[in-house]
């Protein structure tokens, strides 16, 4: 169905920066126009100093929805009048919805992985996890595999102070077993479940990239997770299936954190015979 936009429609959007090369845009309007809701979804990029000035302006736009992107995730928080208990525990927000006294932030990156995770059939409760980075991604990554009762958190970060603090984050809200290594103490890692790749390193165009070389890691673990979806193989899960383990890329995230959002924003739950229905147009 194609949409007609005219007075009534709605508008959401994205605003972060860069934010040139989003599917987001193409994901919503897929979407409104699989459900028949008079909505268009729209990039906006906001430049370093004009956050404020982004949400003021929005709301008084009266736009219905935002994502929010690198790098403002965090920066958003105090300019919402609500933040929804789990987003405050991650300390990110990527989704504004709009109220009349303001906006309302949540976080879907973290429930976008676990319905990834749940539709691929990888189960956080009860694995031991191991998280490669302690960046913002890493943030709703160890928040997430916490709540869903994992066993045990092993963060391997460069800088192993970053590692640390997110590790006693997570141990403020969750009382789970964490462990902290710097990158060249890979080594003494135990066999685990999960690893979930968080860091930027493997993204295109540094596609030769790969956090951790030492190939002894790749035989102490059957699943592995990277949060990159360009390219749709990193070298970290090409090497990870040369050992025989099962990889997931982060297309999925991606796609259920719009979802998620969309959700949010309409107070609807969306069917699975629609998402199949928006995936198989999103891929063609
Ligand atoms: P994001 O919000 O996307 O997670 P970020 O907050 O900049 O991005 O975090 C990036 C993560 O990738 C960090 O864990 C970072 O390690 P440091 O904490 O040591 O900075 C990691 N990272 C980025 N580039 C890296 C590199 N070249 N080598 C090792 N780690 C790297």
């Amino acid at each position: 169905m194609r949409q007609k936009i005219n007075g009534e429609t709605k508008v959401l959007g994205l605003i972060g920066n860069p934010i040139e090369h989003t599917i987001s845009p193409i994901i919503h309007n897929i979407l409104a126009s699989k459900l028949d809701m008079n909505y268009v979804y729209l990039p906006f990029k906001v430049e370093n100093g004009m956050l404020d000035k982004a949400i003021e302006g929005a709301r008084a736009l009266n736009i219905k929805g935002l994502n929010v992107t690198v790098p403002y995730k965090e920066q958003v928080m105090d300019k919402l009048i609500e933040i929804t208990p789990f987003a405050k525990q991650i300390g990110a927000v990527n989704t504004l919805k709009f109220t009349d006294n303001g906006y309302i932030g949540y976080n879907t990156d973290a429930d976008g992985l676990n319905a990834s995770l749940i539709k691929n059939s990888i189960k956080l409760k009860d694995s031991k996890i191991v998280i490669i980075g302690a960046g913002g991604a890493a943030k709703a990554v160890g928040m997430l595999c916490a709540r869903e009762k994992c066993k045990k958190i092993t963060i391997i970060n460069r800088t192993v102070i970053k590692g640390q603090i997110l590790a006693n984050n997570i141990r403020q809200y969750y009382n789970v077993e964490t462990k902290v290594l710097g990158l060249d103490e890979i080594g003494k890692i135990e066999p685990f479940d999960i690893a979930i790749q968080t860091t930027p390193i493997g993204m295109s165009p540094k596609v030769h990239d790969n956090p951790i070389d030492d190939t002894d890691f790749y035989k102490k673990f059957h699943i592995a997770v990277d949060l990159i979806y360009n390219p749709t193989k990193t070298e970290f899960l090409e090497e990870a299936e040369k050992n025989g383990i099962k990889i997931l890329n982060g297309f999925g995230m991606l796609f259920y954190q719009g979802i998620k959002a969309y959700e949010v924003w309409n107070d609807i739950i969306i069917t699975e015979d629609i998402l199949e229905d928006v995936m198989n147009e999103l891929i063609n």
